[in-house]
């Protein structure tokens, strides 16, 4: 590791986030459980930095941990119904203390963390208020619900104003009705609806886990609407993670680019998932992470950083720039959440059913994860659609690679005849693979 510890790379991998997200409307929903101590301190810490960054911030919290202790200190009995508060006029009297303690616990963390070299010598100033309107959750299975209600209506216009004036907007976990009743609302549908209304970039829930965790117990880092509606469907996924999976898919449906789920108590989660490409927890998105297209020459840069250190070591043919240039419509790139991290090249000859696999390459970071047969497969697919029938490949290093894939070994004088004098006046000596279509 160079000196600076990998700061230069760091600051490098972050500035092209921290320039999409300046003046971007992000919706952060925290779970009640991380609204004190440490993991509120430090999330305060976060919000002023994002909100320094130009980041337009919606907080919406829950209360549901300080509402449980106000009504134990009262002696009072929690009431639920399918995981739903049952919400009488005692309970109402705890959800309304609640939000005022919780909202005014954010605000003084908000005035605390302020860094001290911070050029901002003010707060950073919060607005909160009537923004959400409610309706009643009625009676369920025979069971009123009473002021447990759901959201009818986020008043766009006015957190809009807030946030141009400069507020970071506070969303309680309350809602009222147009007869001027108050209600009991969840976090969770709050902050959907109010990304959904605001247009926001990303809607980000924090929680007391990694993200949204597999049957196996493994972090999903990154799932698209079908595959989270796959899990779903399978019935695995434990309560509080089917809701969130619903909320993120409800919300990038309806326009938000990405939901972000992650820990709320690993301090700094929130600035890695934002500013790193790997992220921290869960990003979901409307559409699939990982797609392979024809390359584009503002993408030279990138596909010459894949294949440059590959060239210097002699596993992969030098191509110039200019060649690039010349043949980048041959090029096809694979992204993975809008970074490029493999290309392969379809080339073809005077004959016009023969072509070469060429500049196969995957970022050394992102390997054995199946990206070179993506690759390849798009490849066999391209040529099988432009009439191919016999495909080559020449590798001085991957011969094995191929040969398991299907390829079959093939001498240099079965190459069209224009790449036989370049194989022979090259002298790299390169295996040869064939594959017939
Ligand atoms: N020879 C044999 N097998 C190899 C190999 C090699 N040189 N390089 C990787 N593999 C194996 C891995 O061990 C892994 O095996 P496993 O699935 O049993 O664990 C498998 O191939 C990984 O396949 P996949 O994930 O689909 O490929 P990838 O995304 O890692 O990309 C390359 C494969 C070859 C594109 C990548 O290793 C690369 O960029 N290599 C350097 C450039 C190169 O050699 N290009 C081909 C020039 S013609
Ligand atoms: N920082 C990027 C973003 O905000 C990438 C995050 C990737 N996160 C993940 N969990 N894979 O979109």
């Amino acid at each position: 590791m160079d000196a600076d510890n990998g700061f230069v790379s760091d600051f490098r991998e972050a500035a092209p986030y921290i320039n999409y997200l300046r003046g971007k409307t992000l919706v952060v929903g925290v779970s009640g459980s991380l609204l004190e101590g440490a993991a509120l301190n430090n999330l305060a810490a976060d919000l002023n930095l994002l909100a320094s960054l130009g980041v337009r911030i919606v907080l919406v919290h829950g209360s549901r941990s300080k509402i449980n202790a106000l009504a134990e200190a009262a002696g009072a009995e929690c009431r639920y119904h399918n995981g739903r508060r049952i919400t009488d006029e005692t309970a109402l009297n705890f959800v309304k203390q609640a939000a005022g303690m919780v909202r005014c616990d954010i605000e003084a963390a908000l005035c605390s963390s302020i860094p001290a070299a911070a050029p901002r010598s003010k707060p950073l100033s919060t607005a909160a208020g009537n923004f959400v309107s409610a309706r009643p959750l009625g009676i369920i299975d025979g069971i009123d619900m009473g002021y447990t209600g759901v959201v009818r209506k986020i008043d766009a216009e006015a957190v809009l104003n807030r946030l141009d004036s400069g507020a970071l907007v506070i969303i309680s976990p309350v809602g009222h009705s147009l007869s001027g009743k108050t209600f009991n609302l969840r976090m969770g549908d709050i902050a959907e609806a109010a990304a959904v209304a605001l247009k926001a970039e990303k809607l980000v829930y924090l929680i007391g886990q990694k993200g949204i965790i597999d049957a196996e117990g493994r972090l999903k880092s990154t799932l698209s609407a079908a595959e989270a509606r796959e899990m779903l469907d399978s019935g695995n996924a434990h309560p509080e993670q089917r809701r969130l999976l619903q909320y993120a898919v409800n919300a990038v449906e309806k326009g938000v680019e990405r939901t972000h789920i992650l820990n709320g108590l690993a301090d700094g989660s929130l600035i890695r998932e934002l500013f790193t490409r790997k992220g921290a927890g869960t990003s979901l998105a409307r559409d699939p992470f990982v797609s392979i297209r024809e390359a584009r020459s503002r993408d030279i840069p990138a596909i010459m950083a894949l294949v440059r250190p590959l060239e210097e070591q002699g596993i992969l043919r030098s191509r110039s720039r200019d060649y690039l240039e010349n043949h980048i419509h041959s090029f096809s790139v694979l992204e993975h959440d809008r970074n490029i991290y493999g290309c392969a090249a379809l080339k073809t000859f005077a004959d016009p059913e023969a072509a070469e696999i060429a500049s196969l390459a995957v970022s050394p970071q992102s390997r054995d994860g199946g990206y070179g047969e993506m690759l390849l497969e798009h490849l066999l697919q391209k040529a099988r659609n432009i009439g191919i029938k016999t495909l080559f490949a020449l590798s001085t290093h991957t011969g094995d690679w191929f040969a398991e894939r299907g390829f079959q070994t093939a001498s240099p004088d079965d190459l069209p005849e224009e790449r036989r004098r370049e194989y022979h006046e090259n002298g790299r000596n390169s295996l040869v693979f064939v594959y017939r279509l």
